[in-house]
């Protein structure tokens, strides 16, 4: 989609679309992004703007198992639903897991140890970030692929009524989970929200829920793309690779430089005007929907310098990949950790790792938010 990006961007930065589903407002600049995504006149109430949405009074766009989530409110709620996140989701419950993140990567190469081929995509990308989320939350193992499912429905799929089916039993699922875990609990990040919820409640029973959905869907496809993308430089790149101690000490950057190649979410983030904005010079009227695409964003020539060149030094900007503002991803951090073991885990066990198909020719996913490869045929 760059070049399409720098084309649009080239004639405004913040542009109408029109034809599709709905009408939109499509952000590709930096600087016009990272303010439409911090700018407190903007909503995120989804339920609120399903007149924009839906026109025609046909399709619902927020899956009502995460409408109320923090991904779909705007304060005083917003603010009220993320304080708990942010002190039950803490850097040391995160960091807390390293040894265990390890183990399930050791566990998913130890499984590969025989093959000669594998699809780091399916077999390693995808269930790592699920695994790790699953235990976040105390998902059994053989609920998990039926989970999968489920999110990515709610998704992926244009079909609405595909979506509300998914909708109705992630949250018929979750309702039970949670009613399940307040009274079998142990150091996980739902235990951490139930307690917190138990010494000063503030969210509703419903609203619990609705978080603890958004952490599964929002935990683990995202995550996933970020590992097979950070995959595909290194694979793609033999001087990242000619020194293991090298390439592993470099990692951290790598791993930014991917964020900010490839984001993970390409066009995602939604938000609404209740009143006219202008950016860059263009106004955008009351009772719009903004598109800001992160990808497009992160790939700005006025921000980023060759930005189409993937370059793991540090850069001036910050990529937008984890969104900026109010909402800006309460797993950044999680993201992160998993796929730094991922990547050390694979480099590690197998240090002559090859792709077996001319990345031209590799498969992308079709979806305009999720940009990642769908496969990634290696020898091992
Ligand atoms: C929000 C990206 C991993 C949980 C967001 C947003 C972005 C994002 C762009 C902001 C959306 C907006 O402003 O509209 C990513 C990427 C990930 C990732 C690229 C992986 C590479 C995770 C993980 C978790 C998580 C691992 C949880 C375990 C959430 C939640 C929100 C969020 C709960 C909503 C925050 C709010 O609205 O206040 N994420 N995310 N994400 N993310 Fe992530």
């Amino acid at each position: 989609p760059y070049p399409l990006y720098d084309r649009l961007r080239e004639q405004c930065p913040v542009q109408r679309m029109d034809g599709g589903r709905f009408p939109f407002w499509l952000i590709t600049g930096y600087a016009e992004a990272r303010e439409a995504l911090a700018d407190p006149r903007l909503s995120k109430d989804t339920s609120a703007f399903e007149h924009v949405l839906a026109p025609d009074g046909r399709t619902r766009d927020i899956a009502p198992a995460i409408a109320r989530s923090l991904l779909a409110t705007d304060p005083p709620d917003h603010t009220r639903l993320r304080r708990p996140v942010t002190r039950a989701f803490t850097p040391q419950l995160t960091d807390r897991l390293t040894p265990r993140i390890e183990q399930i990567a050791a566990d998913l190469v130890a499984d590969l140890a025989d093959r000669r081929e594998a699809d780091l995509v399916a077999d390693f990308a995808v269930p790592l970030p699920l695994t790790v989320i699953c235990e976040l939350l105390g998902v059994p193992p053989e609920d998990r692929p039926a989970l999968r499912t489920w999110s990515q429905d709610l998704f992926l799929h244009g079909d609405h009524r595909h979506r509300d089916a998914a909708s109705h039993h992630i949250a018929a699922y979750m309702t039970d989970l949670v009613t399940t875990r307040r009274t079998t609990r142990g150091d996980d990040l739902l235990s951490a929200l139930l307690n917190d919820q138990d010494e000063a409640p503030t969210m509703s029973p419903e609203e619990l829920v609705s978080l603890a959905t958004l952490f599964v869907v929002a935990g683990h496809e995202t995550t996933a793309n970020l590992i097979a993308n950070t995959a595909l430089m290194l694979l793609t790149r033999p001087a990242l690779m000619s020194d293991p101690h090298t390439t592993l000490e470099a990692l951290p950057q790598i791993i930014e430089e991917a964020l900010r190649f490839d984001a993970p979410l390409g066009i995602a983030t939604i938000r609404f005007t209740r009143e006219p904005v202008t950016y860059a010079d263009t106004e955008i009227p009351a009772d719009q929907a903004i598109m800001i695409s992160l990808a497009a964003a992160n790939r700005d020539p006025r921000s980023f310098t060759s930005p189409h060149t993937f370059t793991p030094t540090p850069r001036p900007q910050p990529h937008l990949s984890f969104g900026h503002g109010p909402h800006y991803c309460p797993g950044a951090r999680l993201a992160k950790l998993e796929t730094h073991i991922a990547l050390t885990t694979l480099l590690t066990t197998f240090p002559t790792l090859t792709l077996t198909q001319p990345p031209s020719t590799l498969p992308w996913r079709q979806s305009r938010q999720m940009r990642s490869p769908q496969t990634l045929p290696t020898l091992l």
